[in-house]
């Protein structure tokens, strides 16, 4: 598997780019060993779970894109082309298929397999954590978003509006994400992840209410 990930790496390299932190080689590199990680506990085939973690959004379509839905499909029928071309076995093309495409929340798509699971939960769980609070206000750079409502920051009385606030993102998004866990472990994961962000938010409370 070494080699071939080789050449996974150095393909997606192409595509990930240093504009968007959240979707960097480095983000490639976590979903990948925790792509790993969660196919040893969960007994998944690493066949088909790594090259799927390795080449998940090989097309990257903006967010504002009329595509946007379609950017997991467009990347698994790429990945398949590029996997054919390496000579990577045939007999594992639908299911990393299956695995890239069910992979976002636009695509919409219902997972059948552990392998599909856990690619999907493995990209969720990267936006969770000390890594997802690190994404979120890198994201918040991005699109020029104050980083809280200053009249009451952590939603206590008002419902979240992550277009205008950054931490109002947690509470109505990566919250429930956490939630939406397809494996046993990846909602273990989620748990110990979420519960890291809770603190960094006592943390802040204790800083900017004053
Ligand atoms: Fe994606
Ligand atoms: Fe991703």
């Amino acid at each position: 598997m070494a080699a071939w990930e080789e050449k996974f790496e150095s393909k997606i390299s192409e595509v990930a780019t240093v504009d968007d932190p959240a979707h960097d080689l480095l983000h490639f590199r976590r979903v990948v060993a925790l792509s790993k990680d969660l196919c040893r506990r969960e007994n998944g085939n690493p066949e088909v779970v790594v090259p799927a973690a390795w080449l998940h959004d090989l097309v990257i379509v903006p967010k504002d894109s009329p595509l946007r839905s379609q950017a997991s499909r467009l990347s698994a029928e790429k990945a398949i082309e590029f996997l054919g071309q390496l000579g990577y076995p045939e007999k594992y093309f639908e299911p990393i298929f299956h695995a890239i495409h069910g992979h976002s929340f636009s695509a919409n798509v219902d997972v059948k397999t552990i392998e599909a699971k856990i690619v999907q939960d493995a990209d969720r769980l990267d936006g969770l954590g000390a890594i997802g609070v690190a994404r979120c206000f890198a994201t918040a750079g991005l699109l020029k978003r104050a980083f809280y409502n200053m009249d009451d920051p952590f939603c206590d009385e008002r419902e979240p509006d992550d277009a205008q606030f950054t931490i109002d993102h947690f509470y109505k998004k990566l919250f429930k994400t956490a939630k939406t866990m397809k494996t046993k472990s990846g909602l273990e994961e989620g748990q110990r992840r979420v519960e890291s962000m809770r603190v960094f938010l006592d943390s802040l409370r204790s800083e900017i209410l004053r």
